[in-house]
């Protein structure tokens, strides 16, 4: 297999950017905070971790980082990087323990403390409100599959957001909603775990549906820079044959034209409609104005391609089976293809078919790898490389004049990789779990020498 390349420093420089354009970096509450504190209720991912054979040595986020303990520190490592911007994610279950009903001001507290940490370091908060933690309660009646629990979700966000929003510089309703619907309810992979294509249709109604709920309350609320984070992958056939490009098509429609039709054009695909609409909740078709409510900006994750051929497709309906093949680029930690020029496609692509002139940011793209501390030190190299191949596609984008505004690394520090425990390390900073010291990797040091010239 190809070697991930080494590189000591970014070519990129921050002078290249507008002076505007904002670095920032990314995380999310399971993954690093610690779920058994605070009052903190049980989420999804606390059941999901506890059922045997779910994640990697039965390994949980009820400690992660102990960012709840240490955060301050935590922020500090943000500033010291010359970092002008967090996206953090407010846990449902640590704000409302069972989903609705009473708040623990404890969780409440704690945000309204760390966010008042971020203005005082300089450091611009911008919040996610479901990073993939729905409380037990609320999963043991359905969970994403049961339209009740939309309305639960729009009261969690003007709960959240009467006491922050007045601080935040934006707000994402969700991360991910591929990852909620399909990776979460069809391919079982992180909680609920399910495998079952008429969960995953409802869910991929019921999550936008949730998200345009959380907006008018919001917009009730006076409230600005309201947006949603989507991931994206360049998903291409793997070679000619017309059953591989039709597999590929039905996979780039369920991963990436699914939510944005809905959220951008008031319509789900046509073509993916076809195959899931049997399994849809009745009477979705008339939810689909309210989903395209306008937003004020779109967060996009990117990280990998994926190759698709006519095997990945279940015989006779076309559905996927698997996420994708590989091809023959060098490969991260999480056997992820590293593959730069998919980001600015993507970008480009949904500029062109979807946002038109809507401010953009890339939310999350950063790489596992197998970083070891050695006296003191951790030398990801490898880090920089991706990184700095990234940064490129995003000036390149600019240039393009695609409005892009933003670029949060994910993530801050090595934390909870949901179904793959702690192993994969994404940070710029190595988290020790046994102690939880934290040492900035090299990628942290060239990305504050970088930042800091002109
Ligand atoms: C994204 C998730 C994030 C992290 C990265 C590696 O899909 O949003 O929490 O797991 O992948």
């Amino acid at each position: 297999m190809p070697v991930l390349a080494r590189q000591p420093a970014f070519t990129v420089s921050r002078g290249q950017f507008p002076d505007d354009f904002v670095f920032g970096t990314s995380t999310s509450a399971y993954q690093i905070e610690g779920s058994s504190f605070g009052g903190c209720g049980l989420s999804h991912w606390d059941t999901f971790s506890a059922t045997p054979g779910n994640v990697v040595r039965s390994e949980n986020g009820s400690i992660a980082c102990d960012h709840y303990h240490r955060w301050e520190g935590d922020l500090d490592l943000v500033r010291d990087a010359g970092l002008q911007a967090y996206r953090f994610s407010t846990s449902w279950a640590r704000v409302m323990p069972k989903g609705c009903g009473a708040i623990n001001q404890e969780g409440l507290d704690f945000y309204d403390k760390l966010v008042d940490g971020m203005l005082e370091r300089g450091i611009a908060p911008h919040l996610t409100l479901y990073h993939w933690e729905m409380p037990s309660a609320l999963e043991a009646i359905g969970g994403w599959r049961n339209r009740d629990v939309t309305d639960h979700y729009a009261d969690y966000a003007q709960a959240v957001t009467k006491r922050l929003g007045d601080r935040v510089a934006s707000i994402a309703t969700f991360n991910e909603p591929w990852c909620i619907t399909w990776y979460s309810h069809y391919y079982g992979a992180h909680a609920p775990g399910l495998r079952d294509i008429c969960a995953a249709s409802r869910v991929a109604h019921f999550v936008p549906l949730a998200h345009s709920k959380a907006i008018a309350a919001m917009r009730a609320l006076g409230l600005k820079n309201l947006g949603i984070v989507c991931n994206f992958e360049h998903i291409s056939p793997l070679d000619n044959s017309p059953g591989s490009i039709k597999a590929a098509k039905v996979a780039e429609g369920i991963y990436n034209r699914w939510f944005l039709g809905g959220l951008f054009k008031a319509e789900y695909p046509a073509d993916i409609v076809d195959l899931i609409g049997t399994h849809l909740p009745s009477g979705w078709e008339q939810d689909m104005a309210d989903i395209a409510a306008p937003l004020d900006w779109l967060g996009i994750n990117y990280y990998t391609r994926a190759l698709i051929s006519e095997g990945d497709t279940q015989p006779g309906n076309a559905l996927p089976i698997q996420v994708g093949n590989k091809g023959d680029l060098p490969r991260t930690e999480m056997d992820w293809e590293v593959y730069p020029e998919g980001l600015g496609n993507i970008l480009e692509w949904i500029r062109d078919t979807y946002t038109g002139d809507l401010p953009l940011a890339i939310t999350e793209n950063g790489m596992a790898n197998k970083d070891k501390l050695v006296n003191g030190a951790v030398d990801d190299q490898e880090r920089i490389a991706y990184l700095d191949a990234h940064f490129k596609q995003a000036l390149a984008a600019i240039d393009k004049g695609i409005p892009l505004r933003a670029y949060f690394v994910w993530s801050l520090m090595d934390n909870f990789e949901w179904a793959l425990g702690y192993d994969k390390r994404f940070g710029m900073v190595h988290v020790d779990f046994d102690s939880f010291e934290r040492t900035p990797k090299a990628s942290y040091h060239a990305l504050r020498t970088m930042l800091s010239a002109l």
